[in-house]
């Protein structure tokens, strides 16, 4: 940062929480093992659309593994120099014809320019989230037209606001049982592992504050986590103003409408035919 320029505290917090959960690619492997139906349901959309794809917010390839494995061309961008170099490691574990098909570009969504397009880009599991202010949504989206070829889509999820889980009071800590945390040495430690949430309603963010404390003794520690959080009527109205309309909008991974009771919401969107920013 060069001298004199101020750093404002609150743009400290949401970097942290836009990077710390990535800066240990096991852990985040671990966490998410379980959660494929997002995997299969990207995999089927790309099979169908076919190549290239951009899929932007890439991490460690946990969705672009799979669809190179298709045989489909596709450039993953992340900003997190560690998910990347977990993606690459975990590319020398495949076969030539699958590393082929990926390009690892790191990069910001709101600032990527790659020279190309793409009749599909994706943007999986919340990586959206990490946009927290109206220049950073409008940043994403005008750089996304600019890597959709006309009738291209752009398809992404994020979860949706549970008006109960924001308004969880910051001094709780929720519990979850006792769990091995993968180490980079061979051997894992057993860690206590709670969570506290902190809603801040005029940003509309919110902090989770994961705290890891190890059984045996040793520091505990506490990796933060910012998540936007947009209210459907909102993110169609960014979606519009910013040149996009939704082709549909599914409320889980098997293709149910989005639904009051969804958790998730997957956003279908082609651009707005005739649209011309202003
Ligand atoms: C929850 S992870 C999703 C990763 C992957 N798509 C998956 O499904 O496992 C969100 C990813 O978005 C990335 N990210 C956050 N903000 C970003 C930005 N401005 N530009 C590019 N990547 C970003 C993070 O580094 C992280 O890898």
């Amino acid at each position: 940062m060069g001298a004199g320029v101020t750093r404002h505290p609150e743009d400290a917090e949401l970097e942290a929480g836009t990077s710390a959960h990535y800066e240990d690619p096991a852990y985040y492997q671990q966490t998410y093992a379980r959660r494929t139906e997002d995997v299969a349901y990207y995999v089927d959309l790309a099979s169908k659309h076919g190549g290239p794809i951009l899929e932007v917010g890439c991490g460690n390839g946990r969705i672009t593994l799979p669809i190179a494995r298709l045989g489909l061309d596709i450039v993953g961008v992340d900003r997190s120099a560690p998910m990347l170099d977990d993606l690459r490691r975990r590319m020398q574990q495949e076969p030539t014809h699958t590393v082929d098909r990926i390009d690892v570009r790191r990069g910001d969504m709101r600032r990527l320019r790659l020279g190309r397009r793409f009749p599909l880009v994706i943007c999986p599991f919340n990586a959206f989230l990490h946009l927290y202010e109206r220049k950073d949504v409008e940043a994403f989206l005008a750089r996304t037209r600019e890597h959709l070829t006309p009738n291209g889509s752009l398809v992404f999820d994020v979860s949706m606001p549970q008006p109960s889980e924001l308004a969880r009071d910051p001094a709780r800590a929720y519990s979850t049982p006792r769990f091995r945390y993968p180490d980079a040495s061979s051997s894992s430690m057993l860690v206590r592992y709670s969570e506290r949430f902190d809603y801040d309603k005029l940003r509309q963010v919110l902090f989770v504050a994961m705290e890891f404390s190890p059984v045996n003794g040793g520091d505990s520690w506490m990796t933060p986590l910012a998540h936007r959080q947009f209210h459907p009527q909102e993110l169609e109205a960014l979606l519009h103003y910013n040149g996009f309309r939704i082709t549909s909008l599914e409320g889980d991974f098997e293709g149910s409408a989005a639904t009051s009771d969804s958790e998730s919401l997957v956003f279908h969107c082609k651009l707005r035919r005739g649209w011309r920013p202003a």
